[in-house]
């Protein structure tokens, strides 16, 4: 095996680069890339990180010889704090047997099923606009998102504790960062402040599922949603079904990991239309040509390849993942020639892959265009991979591209959202990428829908993103 080491920089004897990291961690891992190449090697406090910057080294770690790695303890002590052992933190064969539990409820004939509930609670939050309304668009998005899931999942409507979830997501998110940057969890038992703050985020998030849990318990009532299914899950050979502590840990993994990420993708749509008349105008077009001012379905998806190509831009300039880095080579590993000793962190960005001018002309800019004519297919696997990759792929992609793309189309063909002026808004790279503090825009009802001819009109001139 090569005994090559990757390069990088050397750091500060213990902490190595832990503070240039933290001070600005979507800058570090950028230039990190820039400087050094395809893979470097850092030091984060304990942790010996290599950051992998190129397709087929992303690849080797996922697929090729993903077997040799695993969630990363750190990670896993993270997500543990809040998720147990549900899919986003099980790891080897535990992790295969939940995965195929969960998979029936993704399957793409029954996501279809989820299409009108997108649609309805759409509907009903844009039925209390009016023009003129200013609101905290990312807000708005993280409720729409929670209401979505958990009709679709649990069949639950959560809107009355819709404000406390808000704030203990983003808690447990901001906790979570923290605990990256210290490189540890404190035992839970210490009374400071940050298990004090997980402990009552843990509460909340469990007063609104364990309930919902129970309820259908009792009931006994199989609704052929994703929580009869768990309920209902028996292992194949003992015929045991799952604790109710199991079921609690899956129905929170997914009711967390399915709303941020998808909020979040929306709420930077949104931010990267309202600084881009051109693309906005040409949605618009769109979205009035092929709907002409109904609601939309999951059949006009297919005839609406501009929204598809909105919505995939903007996860590639802000993808809420922003980073994978939660792999742990479990035995000493060799990776494009470099030597990986047992330990090591990886880590794989997204937002590093995305902005790369290898892979995506004027990377920086905002160009739906450029999706068109097949550049997925194009592009090497893991230049693009919003929703990650292999057998932990993102168990909700389709689900959330579907909303995603609902969501915006039912929005933008009624209303215009722009930015209230003088706000910074600045990314905040928690476990998600989000909008430091509220987003405030402002809602304008749209009077002249734009007609084909002018489609054609509308220039395909790339802009530069404007933060
Ligand atoms: C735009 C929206 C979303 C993005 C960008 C996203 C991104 C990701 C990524 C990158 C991973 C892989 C993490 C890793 O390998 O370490 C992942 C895993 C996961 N996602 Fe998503 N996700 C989104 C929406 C959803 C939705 C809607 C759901 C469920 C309703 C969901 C549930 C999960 C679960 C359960 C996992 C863990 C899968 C496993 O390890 O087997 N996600 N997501």
């Amino acid at each position: 095996m090569s005994k090559r080491i990757p390069p990088g920089p050397k750091g500060a004897p213990l902490v190595g680069d832990l503070f240039a990291f933290m001070r600005d961690k979507l800058s570090y891992v950028q230039n990190a890339a820039k400087t050094y190449g395809d893979i470097v090697r850092y030091r984060l406090g304990p942790l010996t990180v290599y950051q992998l910057n190129r397709p087929d080294y992303i690849h080797e770690v996922l697929v090729g010889q993903g077997e040799k790695f695993q969630k990363a303890k750190l990670d896993g002590q993270i997500f543990q704090q809040f998720l147990g052992n549900g899919l986003l933190s099980a790891n080897g064969d535990f992790h295969r047997q939940q995965r195929k539990l969960v998979q029936p409820a993704f399957h793409s004939k029954r996501i279809e099923n989820y299409g009108q509930v997108m649609v309805d609670y759409t509907a009903q939050m844009v039925d209390g606009w009016r023009d003129g309304l200013m609101l905290d668009i990312h807000e708005a998005m993280t409720k729409l998102t929670l209401f979505i899931v958990s009709k679709t999942l649990y069949d639950a409507d959560v809107s009355a504790s819709a404000d406390g979830i808000g704030e203990a997501v983003h808690t447990l998110n901001a906790i979570g960062g923290d605990q990256y940057n210290q490189g540890f969890v404190f035992p839970k038992w210490l009374p400071i402040s940050q298990n004090r703050r997980m402990a009552q985020s843990v509460a909340t998030v469990d007063s609104v599922i364990m309930p919902i849990i129970e309820g259908r318990r009792k009931s006994g009532e199989d609704k052929g949603d994703l929580l009869s299914m768990l309920l209902m899950a028996q292992d194949e050979e003992t015929g045991i079904g799952m604790s109710d502590r199991q079921v609690r840990d899956e129905a929170v993994s997914l009711f967390l990991a399915g709303h941020e990420t998808t909020s979040n993708a929306l709420t930077w749509t949104w931010y990267l239309l309202a600084q881009h008349p051109e693309v906005e105008a040409k949605l618009h077009a769109e979205l009035d040509t092929v709907l002409a001012g109904r609601a939309p379905t999951m059949r006009d998806l297919g005839n609406l390849p501009y929204t598809d190509m909105v919505i995939k831009e903007a996860m590639r300039l802000y993808p809420p993942a922003w980073i994978l880095n939660g792999r742990e080579a479990l035995e000493d590993v060799e990776i494009g020639g470099y030597f990986v000793p047992k330990g090591t962190t990886m880590f794989m960005s997204p937002y590093v892959m995305h902005h790369d001018p290898r892979y995506f002309d004027e990377a920086d800019a905002f160009k739906p265009e450029r999706w068109a004519d097949g550049l997925e297919k194009r592009l090497p696997r893991y230049a693009y991979f919003p929703f990650g990759g292999g057998p932990r792929v993102c168990i909700g992609n389709s689900f959330a591209m579907m909303e995603a793309r609902l969501v915006l189309a039912a929005v933008a063909q009624h209303y215009q959202l722009s930015l209230v002026p003088g706000q910074n808004v600045q990314l905040d790279p928690l476990i998600t990428l989000r909008p430091k503090g509220a987003m405030m825009m402002k809602v304008t009802s749209r009077q002249l829908p734009v007609t084909s001819g002018q489609l054609s009109a509308v220039s395909l001139e790339p802009l530069a993103v404007g933060d």
